[in-house]
């Protein structure tokens, strides 16, 4: 008697189950090859499925060379340089949470930051760390590219791709370099602009587009700021997404030597 009441419940489940996976909400979340589809089988086309249409694992190919997940070849630079992009994401996020942009405020944000907010100084340590390891990584990876040739066709493209990176990475570092609103940081900014007021025909208007006056000031600490948390991450978001789908359409990685 218990033992047919028992099967009873688990039909009416497998009925649950089977009509909940046939629906169209549920197929439109769980594409061909999931393991969460009806009727899942352990096939090579289904392994194939699984990454081909997962977001998570698109960025590997269905089959990769042998050298290519090798530590070893890559010594994963690129993606190292990547995770350090992730991890300045993610704290500078916090940071913003405890910084006002203004000549006025910011030192004492700064100061406040380190003083009285909790985790504050350790997040702000992992902030600046991550970002020198960040350029050395970028500076490394492009090394290990270089060395193996990776630069010749047919990733010439994904090379220059790589340079606007390197450039990215080197302003992202330059500007959050004055947003402490420290004098290491003021002079650091003051001897950059002056230099690049040096540029040919247009030094000055380069000068005052930087600094958005004639010397630094609150305006340049507001500009610098829109660039650092805004505009710079977004132009690399796009270029990185570039970049590794070129990987992709260059044939994975170069070979082996
Ligand atoms: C934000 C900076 C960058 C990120 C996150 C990044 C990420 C990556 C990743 C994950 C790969 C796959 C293989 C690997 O890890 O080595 C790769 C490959 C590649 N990267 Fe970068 N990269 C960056 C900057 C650069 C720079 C500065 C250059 C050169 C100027 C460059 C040129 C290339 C080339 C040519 C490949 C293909 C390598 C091969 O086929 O062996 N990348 N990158």
């Amino acid at each position: 008697m218990q033992g047919s009441g028992k099967s009873k419940i688990s039909e009416k489940l497998a009925d649950l189950t089977d009509s909940v996976q046939g629906s169209q909400a549920w197929n439109s979340i769980f594409r061909p090859g999931s393991i969460f589809r009806k009727g899942y089988s352990d096939s090579p086309r289904n392994r194939s499925y699984v990454i081909m249409n997962s977001v998570l694992y698109h960025l590997h190919p269905v089959k990769v060379k042998r050298h290519a997940v090798k530590v070893s070849y890559t010594l994963c630079l690129g993606g190292l340089s990547f995770f350090l992009f992730i991890m300045l994401t993610v704290t500078g996020i916090f940071l913003m949470f405890f910084y006002r942009p203004t000549a006025a405020q910011a030192w004492d944000d700064i100061y406040a930051l380190q003083t009285s907010v909790t985790f504050g100084l350790l997040v702000r340590n992992i902030h600046r760390w991550a970002a020198h390891l960040m350029v050395l990584s970028v500076f490394l990876h492009m090394a290990r590219v270089f060395y193996h040739g990776a630069y010749k066709a047919p990733r010439e493209f994904n090379w220059v791709i790589g340079v606007v990176l390197l450039t990215l990475t080197l302003l992202l570092s330059f500007t959050g370099y004055l947003l402490p609103w420290d004098q290491l940081a003021l002079w650091a900014v003051t001897v950059g602009t002056n230099m690049m007021g040096y540029t040919p025909v247009f030094g000055s208007q380069v000068r005052f587009v930087l600094l958005g006056g004639a010397e630094i000031g609150s305006n340049t600490l507001l500009r610098w700021y829109v660039l650092h948390v805004l505009f710079f991450p977004f132009i690399t978001v796009i270029f990185m997404a570039i970049h590794f789908w070129r990987v992709r359409k260059d044939g994975g990685i170069s070979g082996p030597l």
